[in-house]
C-alpha cells in the first residue's frame, strides 16, 4: 500500500469473480491490473467500465504490478500462472476444483492436496491465501463496499476499574496437598449432588431473623 492508502491489485483471471473483485477494489479506491488468457485487448470493455484506476495487461504483467494478486481462474490452469513475479507476494486464490471442468487431478481427487495447496506448489515463493471461494459472484458484488467501522467501547480508565479482589483467607488447618475445592465424584445413583460447601457458615443479621415461635395457647380446663 502506498502513502495514499492505495494498493495495486493484480488480477489473474477477470471473469465472474475476478471481474467482481476488480469492481469492488476500484470502488474502494484501489488500482487494478486485469488479465485473462486471451490478452489485454479482450478486456478493453471492462477496463472502460471500471475507469481510470483499471488497466489491462498480460498475466505476467499483472503479477508483476500487483502488490497482492488475485488468482481467479479454473484450477486446471494453475500451472500456467507465472510464478517468478509472485515471489514474496500474497496470492489470493478464489479457486474451486470441479472435475467436470478441470479434469481429473489425482491429488485433489484423493484429497491428498487441497486446491490451494496445489496452487502453492506451483507458486512456491508466494503466500497463497484462500478467499471468496465460497461466495457466489453476484452476492460478492452486492456486499457493502466497506464494512461499518467497529464501535468498540472505550477502554475504561483505572479510576473506573473495580478494586482488585482480596484473596480469601486460607484455613491454617487445611492440608497444603488437599485442594480446598475438591468435590467428591458422585456415587452411582446420586443425581447432581450439591458440592460440599467451602464457604464459612452465614451469620444471620438480627434484623432479618424470623420471629420466635409463639407459645401454644394454654388450654383451660
Ligand atoms: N463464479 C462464482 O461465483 C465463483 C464463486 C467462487 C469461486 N469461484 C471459482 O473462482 C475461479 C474463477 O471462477 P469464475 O466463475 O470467475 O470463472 P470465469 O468467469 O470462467 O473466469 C475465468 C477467468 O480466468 C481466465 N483464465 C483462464 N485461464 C487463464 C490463464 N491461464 N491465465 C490467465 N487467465 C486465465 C479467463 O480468461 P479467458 O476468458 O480469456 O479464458 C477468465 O477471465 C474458479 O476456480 C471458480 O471455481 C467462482
Amino acid at each position: 500500500m502506498t502513502t495514499t492508502g492505495r494498493t495495486t491489485i493484480g488480477i489473474i483471471g477477470s471473469g465472474m469473480i475476478g471481474g467482481t473483485v476488480a469492481r469492488l477494489s476500484v470502488a474502494a479506491g484501489h488500482q487494478v491490473v486485469l488479465s485473462n488468457s486471451r490478452g489485454p485487448e479482450t478486456l478493453a470493455e471492462l477496463v472502460a467500465e471500471l475507469g481510470p484506476l483499471a488497466t489491462a495487461a498480460t498475466a505476467e504483467q499483472a503479477a508483476e504490478a500487483g502488490e497482492l494478486v488475485v488468482v481467479s481462474i479454473p484450477v486446471k490452469a494453475f500451472g500456467e500462472i507465472p510464478a517468478k513475479p509472485l515471489a514474496g507476494k500474497p496470492a489470493l486464490d478464489t479457486g474451486n476444483y470441479y472435475p467436470q471442468r478441470d479434469g481429473n487431478i489425482a491429488e485433489l481427487q484423493t484429497g491428498a492436496l487441497t486446491s490451494s495447496a496445489l496452487l502453492q506448489r506451483y507458486l512456491p515463493d508466494a503466500h497463497v491465501v484462500k478467499v471468496f471461494n465460497n461466495i457466489f459472484f453476484r452476492h460478492l458484488d452486492a456486499l457493502p463496499a466497506r464494512p461499518a467501522p467497529m464501535t468498540a467501547p472505550p477502554c475504561p480508565s483505572p479510576a473506573m476499574m473495580p478494586p482488585p479482589r482480596r484473596p480469601r483467607p486460607r484455613s491454617s488447618t487445611r492440608s497444603a496437598t488437599t485442594p480446598s475445592t475438591a468435590v467428591p465424584w458422585p456415587t452411582a445413583g446420586a443425581r447432581n449432588p450439591a458440592p460440599p460447601s467451602t464457604a464459612p457458615p452465614t451469620v444471620r443479621s438480627p434484623t432479618r431473623q424470623a420471629p420466635p415461635p409463639t407459645p401454644p395457647a394454654s388450654v383451660s380446663t
